[in-house]
């Protein structure tokens, strides 16, 4: 079967089990991205079923992704997934919470795409696995239009996600040591970079 078809059936097989994943254009975004900065090897956390480790792994045949996904069962779906794609050799899946995962390696890029409540846990926790001038990307910045929006008729839960979801944005931008751009794509995605200096 061939890469589209497959990829295709994946998209599917969310939609109807109403599993997130990342959104068209901001996985096209993200893929080309990684194709122009040359990136080649990417940390994920959150991998759902395997997609976006999937696209990312598929941009060039010298990229590895490491991917981490707490949930069992999706895990058992990714790893399916990336052997019918036959991506086992260049993708590594973690069953774990990424917040006790511990890894000395250093990443060209790392792909926040996890619990949105946890982010600038994730941000902290593996900020120190980049490479000096990587990149962090961080996806569902906007939340479907959510965030910074009127919070008065949602519910609570709700509520405090976004209310989440605005303090790492707050975050991001009071961040001293990494300099981040926001893109209207997918959901909202935020590229943040090391600065080389403080004016940098
Ligand atoms: C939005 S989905 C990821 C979608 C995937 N990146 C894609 O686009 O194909 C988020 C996933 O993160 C997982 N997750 C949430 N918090 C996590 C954590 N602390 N550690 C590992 N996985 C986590 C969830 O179980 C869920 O499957």
């Amino acid at each position: 079967m061939d890469q589209d078809f497959l990829i295709r059936k994946i998209e599917k097989y969310a939609d109807e089990k109403g599993i997130p994943i990342m959104e068209k254009d901001g996985i096209n975004f993200l893929c080309e991205f990684i194709k122009l900065n040359k990136i080649k090897n990417v940390l994920e956390i959150g991998s759902a079923i395997g997609y976006s480790a999937i696209n990312m792994a598929l941009v060039d045949q010298d990229i590895t992704v490491t991917t981490i996904e707490r949930d069992k069962d999706r895990y058992i779906e990714a790893v399916k997934n990336i052997k019918r794609l036959k991506l086992d050799s260049r993708i590594t899946l973690i069953l774990a919470d990424a917040l006790n995962f511990n890894t000395s390696e250093e990443y060209d890029l790392i792909f926040i795409d996890a619990a949105k409540s946890q982010y600038i846990k994730f941000f902290n926790k593996f900020s120190s696995n980049l490479k000096p001038r990587g990149y962090i990307v961080t996806d569902n910045i906007n939340f479907h239009g959510l965030t910074n929006s009127d919070k008065s008729k949602m519910s609570r839960n709700l509520r405090q996600l976004i209310t989440k979801l605005e303090k790492y944005i707050i975050f991001l931008n009071e961040n001293k040591e990494f300099k981040t751009r926001f893109f209207e794509v997918g959901d909202g995605v935020a590229i943040s970079r090391k600065r080389k200096n403080k004016n940098g």
